[in-house]
């Protein structure tokens, strides 16, 4: 993917973890998406965003799966492999599925195959408080990683749908606690998605390590969607939180240029996308 001229003429050097903290600190939005091929890496990354996610959404938008559950790691390495030849600057981002780290040992296995075979730099999984163990065994072997909090899609059979966490008292409460309890077992960043825009704050004024939200109001030190919502390319009810930059916008990559202006700007999300 002429990856050595990308190189050659970049203006700006790849993101790492440093600089994503760094944005947090100077509080510059960071801007997140998923993407699942090459072409549309090198559309995101000319569009100027920092952080690509290859994330397990590719069961519904890809695979067409009514969740994420059926999603396995070698699905997860193919896709990575495709998006990594096509990025140079931003920091790129892997999903573990469903039960891949159900154990220490089977987590730090999964996570070396993401990023040995797929060119993943950091790991994302879901999880509370049960998690704690598993971040802390990954940190400890120097594996990056993000710990995704509130709307967990791969328990979507547990909770019985997709719907916004951490509504009531004692569940932002739990969040709160599990958020720090995950930052403390060496999370690197945070992921939250689909709560109430005054957790989504107050979470990521208390942590120090950067929090990305999608569907967690406007105050997180990043925002993340999905490349095929933005570009109106699913069908079907959108979530609330997403918005579709085609609208005004004569091609894919002008859509996600404006898509990462309004994180970086603030003007995404509006009230219209928070709970
Ligand atoms: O799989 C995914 O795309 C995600 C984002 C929605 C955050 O986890």
């Amino acid at each position: 993917m002429y990856k050595h001229l990308q190189e050659r003429y970049a203006p700006r050097p790849p993101v790492n973890i440093a600089t994503l903290v760094k944005m947090k600190s100077e509080g510059e939005k960071i801007t997140c998406i998923t993407a699942y091929d090459a072409s549309f890496a090198t559309l995101v990354d000319d569009a100027g965003v920092d952080v690509v996610l290859v994330g397990d959404s590719l069961g519904m938008v890809i695979q067409g799966h009514d969740t994420t559950v059926p999603v396995t790691l070698s699905d997860i390495i193919y896709h990575c492999r495709a998006v990594v030849r096509g990025l140079y600057r931003p920091f790129l981002l892997a999903d573990m599925p469903f039960m891949t780290y159900a154990s220490k040992e089977q987590a730090l296995d999964n996570a070396v195959r993401l990023m040995q075979e797929g060119g993943a730099k950091m790991v994302k999984l879901e999880g509370g408080a049960g998690q704690v163990d598993i971040v802390e065994f990954l940190a400890s072997h120097d594996i990056a990683v993000c710990a995704h909090l509130g709307l967990k899609p791969q328990s979507v059979h547990k909770v019985g749908g997709f719907r916004v966490q951490g509504r009531e008292e004692a569940a932002a409460e739990q969040m709160m606690r599990d958020a720090k309890a995950l930052q403390g077992a060496g999370a690197d960043i945070v992921l939250l998605e689909c709560i109430p825009a005054k957790l989504g704050a107050e979470i990521t004024m208390a942590l120090e390590v950067p929090v990305i939200g999608i569907g967690a109001g406007a105050q997180t030190d990043g925002q993340i969607l999905v490349l095929y919502d933005i570009l109106d390319v699913t069908s079907g009810r959108k979530p609330k939180f997403s918005k579709n930059f085609m609208t005004g916008n004569a091609s894919p990559l002008e859509a996600v240029k404006a898509y990462a202006q309004a994180v970086k700007s603030g003007t995404y999300p509006g009230p219209e996308h928070c709970f």
